[in-house]
């Protein structure tokens, strides 16, 4: 599809459609997998959504890949609302997914749905995205109550991994995937319309697929989820100071763009930019009657 042909929005009840398998864990053939794609601003928005992507979640991993900071936490919900609204203005068709930074719903269901009416309203996101299982049951079915779609998101969730503990992969033992397991149906009960399960054994990422009605989108999770998600600067070999061992870089932008500012730097010290095509001219009558004035102004100034 060209980007000047009209694409029509896609909707939670598009993503919900799109699970694979009926209630009895039977593949239903039915759709293609989801596809979603993280982005921070106006416009890689534009290119996601010209490729067509699912979903575009505003991902507190801006604060790895675009803030700089050491991890998501220290992402404000200030950040997120003004990375929300760029990329709302560049996605037209994909499901917009705001997340919701660290401290921004945790502390009480008031204050989530306050945070998140706000990315709704303010950052012009479809749905929030919300980390954590059992215990967020009762705040997103305040939201979903509310009229806020809720992604959920278990398995690996950086917002509350102790930095020294890292990266781990999540439901190794049956007790810790029978942990996954009951978080995944809670949140399902609670009303959320997709939960992403990030860097999970794909056993435990197949038994939840098969056994809750709403779609799983993994992401080092294994091919068995209903949709996959990885996150842009990955994808595009971006940042190049970590990149986790389940993401797959499909271009490598990083030596690309720093070649392109060695070359534009060569190019000043050269006195080879800017060219004539780049620059701007007065007409010659203007610059005859120019060159008369500044010559009086100089005359006088000499006097
Ligand atoms: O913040 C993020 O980008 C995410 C994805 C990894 C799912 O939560």
């Amino acid at each position: 599809m060209s980007s000047a042909e009209f694409r029509r929005k896609v909707s939670v009840a598009d993503i919900l459609a799109r699970k694979r398998r009926d209630k009895f864990g039977m593949d239903k053939r039915k759709g293609q997998h989801i596809v979603a794609i993280t982005s921070y601003d106006y416009p890689t928005a534009l290119i996601a959504d010209r490729a067509n992507v699912d979903i575009i979640l505003v991902g507190d991993s801006a604060g790895n890949v675009v803030l700089g900071y050491p991890n998501t936490k220290p992402v404000t919900m200030q950040e997120m609302l003004i990375m929300c609204s760029s990329v709302s203005r560049g996605s037209k068709g994909a499901l917009l997914v705001g997340d919701m930074p660290f401290m921004s719903y945790q502390v009480s269901v008031e204050d989530a749905i306050r945070n998140a009416g706000r990315l709704v309203k303010e950052g012009g996101v479809d749905a929030v995205k919300i980390e954590g299982g059992r215990a967020f049951a009762t705040t997103v079915s305040a939201l979903v109550k509310a009229g806020i779609p809720v992604m959920g998101h278990i398995g690996f969730t950086p917002q509350t991994t102790p930095s020294l503990e890292g990266y781990k992969v999540q439901g190794k033992t049956s007790e810790a995937a029978l942990t996954l397991f009951d978080d995944a149906k809670a949140l399902e009960e609670a009303g959320v319309f997709s939960i992403v399960l990030e860097m999970t054994t794909s056993e435990v990422a197949e038994m939840i697929t098969n056994s809750v009605k709403v779609p799983t989108i993994g992401i080092g999770a294994g091919s068995s989820c209903d949709g996959q998600i990885l996150v842009l600067h990955d994808v595009l070999g971006l940042f190049d100071k970590f990149t986790p061992k389940f993401a797959k870089r499909y271009a490598n932008l990083s030596p690309e763009i720093q070649q392109a500012i060695e070359e534009y730097a060569r190019e000043v010290i050269d006195s080879k930019f800017p060219a004539e095509e780049h620059t701007f001219h007065m007409e010659e009558s203007e610059l005859e009657k120019l060159r008369a004035k500044v010559a009086t102004k100089a005359s006088f100034i000499s006097k």
